[in-house]
Formats: structure tokens, C-alpha cells, sequence
């Protein structure tokens, strides 16, 4: 393989066909549409852990490009500079295992987790579909995770210099009246290598996760979390912004009094959104009586009303990370143009490969 003149060539010791990949396009982006149907044959969760292996080899042989020669145009937000507008969404990297990977890729941020204090082997398989005809993902994978300090050792180790999140949740088996100990364990855990801290209260697959979206019980939450974070400035002599991720099937009432408890404390930041409990896009697929939530093409309009709704409703100051069912350059200018100040990606890529990734930066 060589690199010259900005085009990357692979074919001159091989007899096969010739690739050539086009500057600022990655190898593994202009060979991801030959890769995808055989990927596609593949249980999905196999599928998935296969390409980031294959997608952590990669980077260690180089062949992922770098971090550098992509056009970046920085976003300052929650007193970080974001290297780009882009970001990969929690769910794809849930142990934080290859975060230099996803820098290398071109992300300008990267969300891991969703972690919990203990590891968790998540819900039985399987629990990850395609629904290829809408462009979808419906998962209910439950939190898998390695637990927070299994992750936190491996940022310590991180080179990239994308922005890195930590996306935080409660065990499974820990009671609703008892999650506040479970996100202060993790906010204590992560605090020291996180840029920013996401508190996850929307996964539809944690059962009763969502309730903590209620007024009284997220004012009870935030409240608790931002009392202990301005204690880990002092001892860290560093802010780390907490944000809150949140469901898009959320009913207009609710959103304007979420928004009103945002206002009120001071929240930092949102996410919006998470995965949907919502089959209306999916009526009469075979998986629609499936449990779990679903991201992709059927969540993109819904996930921007609520962008838009929260941007309507937020302090200016307060910044939305817009994410669900972005599946190309425009639907993330249309998040944009909603009020999201920064966006993320999962089922997106899944489908379009990493192309996606310069088709966003390109477009927004
Ligand atoms: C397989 C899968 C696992 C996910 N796991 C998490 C998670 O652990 N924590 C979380 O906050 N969001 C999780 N998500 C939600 C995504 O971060 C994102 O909010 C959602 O999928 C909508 O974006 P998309 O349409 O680009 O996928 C997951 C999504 C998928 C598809």
C-alpha cells in the first residue's frame, strides 16, 4: 500500500481489483461497501464486535487515517474545543476500548458507555436487529458493560485528542430509590479522565430507567450530582460538564417541565435523543413485537422536534447534542438548524460505513 498525492492505493501486489480511495476518505470508508453485505450475513451483534476489533487492528497498522489531514473546523462547547461538530453516540464503544480508533477515524468527540458501577453481562441474546428496509437498528442489550473502572483504567491510556464522554447509568438490579448512589459512583469514578459526563435516565432497556425522567425525580438526581461535582472540581482542580440524556418520546408537557428543571439548576448540557419505544415507523415488520428500542431512519424526525422543542424552551446558553436517526450530511444540518450546537451518530454508520463521517463534516 502506498500513500501519495493524496490518494491511498492497495492494489499493486494484489491481482484483484484495484481501490482507489478518494483524500480524506479512510480505507476502511471506501472499502466499507464491499465489507457491509458480508457483515449483514452476520448475527448483528457478532457483526458489531468483529468490526471494532477489526477496527482496533486497523488503527494499529495505520491504516485508518489520522486525526490531522481532515478538514476540522473546532466548536466551542461546555468550555471544551471540539476538534469537529461530529461525535460517535454511546452504545457502539460501551467498554471505552477503542477510542483512538474512533479519533482516528475523523469523530471529533466520542461518547462511551453507558457504564455502571458493577459489570453487567447485559440481557440474553439475541438482542441487537437490523431492519435493513427502514434503515434501523431495534436493540435491547441492557447495559453490557465492563463497569465503570474497567473503562476509567483504559482512558487513562488514551491518545486521541477527540473530546472523550462518559456516559453514565444505574445496575440493572439496583432499585430506582437507590440509582442516585449508583450515578455518584460512577460521577466519583470517571470524573478524573472524563471531558464531559453524560447521565443517562432514557434507555427504554433498564427497566424503570425512564422514571427518573420525572420532574421530581431528576430535579432530586441533578441537584445530588451537581452538589458532588462542584466537590470533584475542588479536589480535581477541574470542571468536567455534566449533561443529561434523553428519551424522544417525551409528550410536549414533559418536555416543557424537563426543560424547566434544566433551566432552573443550571444543567449544563443535553443529548437528545435516545433510542424509541415508538413502532409507528415500523407498523407490520416481523420485529415490531420485539422489546427494546429503535434508532435509525424512523427516529430521525422525532429526535429533531424534540431538538427543536428543548431549544425553544432551554437557556441559550445550555447546548443540545442532537443525535438520532442522522443518516446523512443533510439530516445532520437539519439537527443543526434545529438548535443542536453538536451532533452524534450510531445506527447512521451501520448502514452508510464510515463514509458518513465526511459526509457530515462536509455538509454542516
Ligand atoms: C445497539 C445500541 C446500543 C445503544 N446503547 C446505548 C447506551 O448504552 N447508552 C446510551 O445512552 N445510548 C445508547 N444507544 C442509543 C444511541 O446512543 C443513540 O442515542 C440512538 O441510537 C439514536 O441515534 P442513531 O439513530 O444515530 O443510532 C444505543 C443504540 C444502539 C443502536
Amino acid at each position: 500500500m502506498s500513500r501519495n498525492a493524496g490518494i491511498v492505493t492497495i492494489s499493486h501486489r494484489l491481482t484483484g481489483p484495484r481501490f482507489f480511495v478518494a483524500k480524506d476518505m479512510s480505507v476502511l470508508a471506501s472499502l466499507y461497501p464491499f465489507i457491509k453485505p458480508l457483515l449483514f450475513k452476520l448475527d448483528a451483534e457478532v457483526a458489531h464486535t468483529l468490526t471494532v476489533k477489526s477496527m482496533i487492528l486497523a488503527h494499529k497498522l495505520g491504516l485508518l487515517g489520522s486525526e490531522t489531514p481532515r478538514k476540522q473546523t473546532p466548536v466551542n462547547a461546555l468550555g471544551l474545543t471540539f476538534p469537529n461538530v461530529l461525535g460517535l453516540a454511546a452504545g457502539m464503544d460501551k467498554s471505552a476500548s477503542a477510542v483512538d480508533a474512533w479519533g482516528a477515524l475523523g469523530f471529533g468527540f466520542v461518547e462511551v458507555g453507558t457504564l455502571t458501577p458493577r459489570p453487567q453481562p447485559g440481557n440474553p441474546k439475541p438482542r441487537l436487529f437490523r431492519l435493513p428496509e427502514h434503515r434501523a437498528l431495534l436493540n435491547r442489550m441492557g447495559f453490557n458493560n465492563p463497569g465503570i473502572h474497567s473503562a476509567v483504567e483504559k482512558l487513562r491510556h488514551r491518545r486521541t485528542k477527540a473530546i472523550v464522554g462518559v456516559n453514565i447509568g444505574k445496575n440493572f438490579d439496583t432499585p430506582n430509590e437507590k440509582a442516585v448512589d449508583d450515578y455518584m459512583h460512577c460521577l466519583k469514578a470517571a470524573y478524573p479522565v472524563a471531558d464531559y459526563i453524560a447521565v443517562n435516565i432514557s434507555s427504554p432497556n433498564t427497566k424503570g430507567l425512564r422514571d427518573l425522567q420525572n420532574e421530581e425525580s431528576i430535579r432530586a438526581l441533578l441537584g445530588t450530582l451537581q452538589k458532588e461535582q462542584s466537590e470533584l472540581e475542588k479536589q480535581h482542580g477541574r470542571h468536567v460538564p455534566v449533561l443529561v440524556k434523553i428519551a424522544p418520546d417525551l409528550e410536549e408537557l414533559h418536555i416543557e417541565a424537563l426543560a424547566r428543571v434544566f433551566n432552573e439548576l443550571g444543567v449544563e448540557g443535553i443529548i437528545a435523543t435516545n433510542t424509541t419505544i415508538s413502532r409507528a415507523a415500523v407498523t407490520g415488520h416481523p420485529l415490531v413485537e420485539q422489546a427494546g428500542g429503535l434508532s435509525g431512519a424512523p427516529v430521525t424526525q422525532r429526535s429533531t422536534e424534540v431538538i427543536a422543542a428543548f431549544r425553544n424552551l432551554l437557556r441559550s446558553e445550555i447546548p443540545i447534542i442532537g443525535v438520532g436517526g442522522i443518516m446523512n450530511g443533510k439530516d445532520a444540518a437539519e439537527k443543526i438548524q434545529a438548535g443542536a450546537k453538536l451532533v452524534q451518530i450510531y445506527s447512521g454508520i451501520v448502514y452508510a460505513g464510515p463514509a458518513l463521517i465526511g459526509d457530515v463534516l462536509g455538509t454542516v
